[in-house]
């Protein structure tokens, strides 16, 4: 069966506090969202890789994607949520993808991406039933706080993962899933929610979520190592 990736980059980045939504900060020298773009349409078994920019985007044109053209769809039809863009997105698609087709959809705050973490969800998942997704073992201790901002309980952190991108489900699940429950946060807590349970990839630490100011400088660094 075939690949295809979906980037949902039409958020605003209200966190990152910056003036510019903050997939289009630069980073080690290029927009964020060029980071994951590139990454992805070097993973050869991905045939195609669409980007979820808002339709109200006014700084895509500002940038030369001309090198990763050739693999590249750009979709304005980015939603009022993540998962609404990626349900918009793959409304678009399902008039040229198969339902069993796969889809890896990846967020474009995840700058630190690499080729290989991609090939091994493929390679991973490709035979698997109902798909799945990279995470990483908690690695600190956790605490539920209470109401009073004082800590109500320690919660064990054995079997607790983060959730990160690429999430790879078939096309058909994924549109049925979102459909299902629009309000989730990851494409995994849809499938979840029709009954299934994806598959954990573990990863690590350096596929995190550029979320705040102070992670511009670790992802700065990182992309800086390798490129070196
Ligand atoms: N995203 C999207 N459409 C939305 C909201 C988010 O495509 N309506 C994308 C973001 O551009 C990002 C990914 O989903 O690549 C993960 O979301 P997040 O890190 O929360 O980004 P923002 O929503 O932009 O940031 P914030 O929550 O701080 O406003
Ligand atoms: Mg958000």
């Amino acid at each position: 069966s075939r690949f295809f990736a979906i980037v949902p980059a039409a958020g605003s980045g209200s966190r990152m506090g910056a003036k510019r939504p903050k997939q289009y900060l630069e980073l080690a020298g290029r927009p964020m969202l060029w980071h994951a773009l590139a990454t992805l349409t070097r993973v050869s078994r991905i045939e195609r890789v669409c980007v979820v920019l808002s339709p109200e985007d006014e700084w895509w044109e500002e940038f030369d994607w001309q090198p990763l053209a050739e693999r590249l769809q750009v979709l304005r039809v980015g939603g009022s949520t993540r998962a609404g863009s990626v349900a918009n997105a793959l409304r678009v698609l399902a008039a040229d993808l198969a339902a069993e087709d796969w889809v890896l959809v990846h967020d474009a705050a995840r700058a630190c991406l690499t080729e290989a973490q991609v090939d091994g969800l493929i390679e991973a998942l490709a035979d698997d039933p109902v798909g799945g997704l990279l995470a990483q073992p908690v690695a600190d201790t956790l605490k539920r706080s209470g109401a009073d901002g004082r800590v109500a309980a320690t919660v064990s952190r054995e079997a607790m993962w983060q959730a990160q991108t690429p999430q790879m489900f078939r096309l058909g699940l994924l549109r049925e899933a979102l459909q299902a429950k629009p309000g989730v946060t990851d494409e995994a807590g849809a499938v979840e929610a029709l009954g299934l349970c994806p598959r954990l990839i573990a990863a690590d630490a350096t596929n995190f979520k550029l979320t705040y100011p102070q992670d511009l400088a670790l992802a700065e660094l990182i992309l800086r190592a390798r490129s070196e």
